[in-house]
């Protein structure tokens, strides 16, 4: 049994459909249901025994102790978080809030409950085999320049939106729980993902969901900012190795050596539906690029060094870019009612008020 928390959102969710296809390890579930979080996402897992799923917050310490006491799970994954950067601009509390202090009672109720397990040998879960995985960012490491190294795990840190700057302090205290109590931890830092389940305010499926739309698909600045895209299914992957096999209080990048500028991922996407569902005047999507105001302190570039988890722990990557982003592009055309499902309710009247007049 393993807990895994925001399991209802982008990452977690294909976390957990992915555990099921290669385990029949239980899982409970806690996710506190915000606007990225979709029960919809779990809905092929209705009816699975070995799946629990519980609504709640991983700030209230209480009810992660009593799931913790109840289920006696072997490790916890956190993917629980507050992660759009542009919504950290617009508002930091709810990422000070979730990111920082969830973390901090989850820590808590974790550590209370490692430190009454029996400590080693024995049937079931034990103080030595128990793990916090806590699962980050590179976007704490900053912002690097063209000709700059990639992020490596000794990178400093150096965060610059509320986003990073609250994924940072969570990894911080991560951290001090290890060097402090000695609690079972592994931290990894991944780059930007893509895939199914891809809340459709993020780059991606934004350009996706809004090029079919025949809405302005908005590219901040020059575009030629680059990120390190890797496709969601090998980000499990890769967490699912390093809750195996990583050394304990080790941090490792995550990341397949696909850096991209946004322009040209835009690009790729408007290419991709034109092959797959082109306009019905016959244009290129690419008419509907809009070059629009950048976003302030946007960060530059980001790009992971991974050769320690695949030194260290042998991962790689299944998919390449192109691969992975046919497969995306593909279930967005066959999800369209997963898309507006999950822009209907409060993601709506929050874009209609944070970006009225504004091309998104
Ligand atoms: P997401 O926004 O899609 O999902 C977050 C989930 O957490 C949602 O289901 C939400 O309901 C839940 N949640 C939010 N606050 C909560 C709280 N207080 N208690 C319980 N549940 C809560 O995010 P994602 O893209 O799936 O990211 C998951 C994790 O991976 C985050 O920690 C993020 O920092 C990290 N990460 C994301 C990326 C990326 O490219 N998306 C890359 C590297 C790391
Ligand atoms: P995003 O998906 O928000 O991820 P992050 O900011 O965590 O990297 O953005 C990815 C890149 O795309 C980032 O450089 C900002 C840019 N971007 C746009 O140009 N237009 C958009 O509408 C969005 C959402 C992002």
């Amino acid at each position: 049994m393993i807990l895994v928390t925001g399991s209802a959102g982008f990452i977690g969710a294909n976390f957990v459909l992915d555990w099921f296809a290669q385990h029949d390890e239980a899982v409970v579930s806690l996710d506190k249901l915000t606007y990225a979080g979709n029960l919809e996402n779990l809905a092929s897992l209705k009816g699975n025994p070995r799946h629990i799923f519980v609504q709640g917050d991983i700030g209230d310490a209480q009810l992660v102790g009593k799931l913790l006491a109840e289920h006696r799970p072997r490790a916890v994954v956190n993917f629980a978080a507050e992660s759009h950067v542009d919504r950290s601009i617009l508002g930091p509390g709810d990422f000070i809030q979730t990111n920082i202090v969830g973390t901090f009672h989850l820590l808590e109720a974790v550590r209370a409950y490692w430190q009454n397990l029996p400590p080693s040998a024995g049937g079931g879960v034990t103080r030595d085999s128990f793990r916090f995985l806590h699962v980050s960012t590179d976007e704490v490491y900053g912002s690097l320049a063209k000709d700059e190294p990639a992020f490596s795990e000794t990178h400093r840190y150096e965060p610059n939106s509320p986003y990073s700057a609250s994924k940072a302090a969570s990894d911080h205290l991560v951290r001090a729980y290890h060097h402090t109590y000695g609690l079972p931890v592994l931290t990894t830092n991944c780059s930007n993902n893509y895939g199914p389940y891809h809340f459709p305010e993020k780059l991606i499926p934004l350009m996706i969901v809004n090029a079919l739309a025949g809405k302005a698909l908005p590219v901040y600045g020059d575009g030629q900012q680059i990120r390190d895209w890797l496709y969601v299914r090998d980000h499990c992957s890769a967490i699912r190795r390093v809750l195996e096999k990583g050394r304990l209080g080790e941090v490792y990048n995550v990341g397949g050596w696909n850096e991209k500028a946004n322009l040209d991922i835009v690009h790729t996407v408007c290419a991709l539906l034109d092959e797959l569902r082109p306009r019905p005047d016959g244009k290129s999507y690419r008419e509907q690029i809009t070059f629009v105001t950048d976003r302030p302190g946007h960060d530059r570039r980001y790009a992971i060094d991974a050769r320690k988890i695949e030194r260290e722990l042998g991962w790689k990557p299944a998919e390449t870019f192109e691969t992975g982003i046919r497969k995306t592009v593909q279930w967005y055309l066959d999800n369209q009612a997963w898309v507006s499902n999950v822009q209907s309710g409060s993601y709506r009247l929050w874009v209609e008020k944070n970006y009225a007049g504004r091309a998104r």
